[in-house]
């Protein structure tokens, strides 16, 4: 089975392109994006099918590939190439396994973006395939790269047993997060520009909770919701014990570990922590973070309450960096950075 690096390459960013459609939409199951194609790099190449995976209890993006060939192309998949950003599963779930769904189509070649770390595939999708002759290669690395940041918040989930964690709050360019209220004054005020907080509201419909602490609560009575964007509603944590009343969806933790754990066990892979300060600065202090997104607006005020530091292995993204992985540079008056664990960047 011949094909090209640029091929390949071709193959597996269209893959992506597709898993990442159902962004915020298939947890506690990864995005995942998978295109079919006849002879790779050679003068006839053509894309067969495509398919992604929509939803949790859906159609897996294999089964979805195959579903939307023609009975002819059907006939050229020993000749095609499946691209698939993460490891064709092995297990019975909801859905068939699709490792064996790709062997009995009579797929070629199949190469994948990333393994699987979820204990019952871990490898062996890519086994099912080989002991079957498909031919199973691994991406480039500059993909294998791309497919696990696509599906970041599954693969840290999985690995670490807890949710994966982005820390976002807005502040002033000498880190003042709110302003003093005054009787005149009460707040709350908004901290970035209105292009920024659109943004905000995309972020939230791609995370899966939202966790504020109690005085945030209380001062601000944020809706934690994404409705400047109409996306889907998350689950609303808070941490602590507000003194206003808290709406029955709203869930309440007494200690950030309880929170974790129970978004672990109820298949929920990531939270957007917002605020305010002293629940930004417990979990940078304990590690429990995996990506900051700090918005800073040049309106200079008197501050009642100061932004954490940012820690030592925080390192952030370069700007084509931000702009390669969706994240604005600039919001109106507002500017955006984004920072990784600087151990994630070099692995
Ligand atoms: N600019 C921004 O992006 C932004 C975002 C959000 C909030 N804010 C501002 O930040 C201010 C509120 O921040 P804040 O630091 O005063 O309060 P906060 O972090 O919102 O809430 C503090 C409360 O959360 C609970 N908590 C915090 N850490 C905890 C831990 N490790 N374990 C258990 N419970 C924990 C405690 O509740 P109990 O005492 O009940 O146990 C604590 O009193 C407000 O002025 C708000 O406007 C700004
Ligand atoms: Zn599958």
């Amino acid at each position: 089975m011949q094909s090209t690096p640029a091929a390949d390459r071709k193959g597996m960013l269209r893959a992506a392109e597709l898993a990442v459609r159902a962004l915020g939409h298939t947890s506690p199951n990864p995005v995942v994006g998978c295109c079919l194609v006849y002879r790779p790099g050679q003068p006839d190449e053509r894309l067969l099918a495509e398919g992604f995976h929509r939803r949790a209890g859906d159609l897996h993006a294999e089964a979805a590939a195959l579903a939307a060939l023609s009975p002819e192309d059907r006939l050229l998949l020993p000749l095609a190439t499946a691209y698939v950003t993460l490891e064709p599963c092995a297990h019975h779930g909801k859905t068939p396994p699709c490792a064996d769904a790709l062997v009995s189509a009579g797929i070629g070649r199949v190469v994948y973006g990333t393994e699987d770390p979820d204990p019952r595939v871990s490898g062996n999708g890519l086994r099912l395939l080989e002991a079957a002759d498909v031919v199973v290669e691994a991406a480039s690395l500059e993909l294998q790269d791309w497919c696990r940041w696509i599906n970041r918040r599954f693969l840290v989930s999985v690995e670490q047993q807890r949710p994966y964690l982005v820390l976002k709050w807005a502040q002033t360019p000498d880190g003042g997060m709110d302003a003093a209220r005054t009787v005149e004054h009460p707040g709350p005020f908004p901290v970035s520009s209105p292009e920024a907080q659109v943004v905000v509201h995309r972020w939230r419909s791609e995370e899966d909770a939202l966790l504020v602490g109690a005085r945030t609560w209380d001062l601000d009575r944020p809706q934690l919701n994404a409705r400047l964007v109409g996306g889907r509603a998350p689950r609303r944590l808070v941490l602590g014990t507000p003194s206003t009343p808290l709406p029955s969806d709203v869930t309440c933790f007494a200690k950030p570990e309880d929170a974790l754990a129970w978004c672990h066990e109820n298949g929920i892979r990531s939270v957007l922590v917002e605020g305010g300060a002293s629940v930004l600065a417990y979990f940078l202090q304990a590690g429990l973070w995996d990506e900051l997104r700090v918005l800073t607006q040049d309106r200079p005020w008197t501050p009642s309450v100061w932004a954490p530091s940012l820690p030592d292995n925080a390192q952030p993204l370069t700007g084509s960096e931000q702009t390669n992985r969706g994240f604005p540079k600039r919001l109106g008056a507002t500017e955006c950075r984004v920072y990784l664990r600087s151990t994630d960047l070099t692995e």
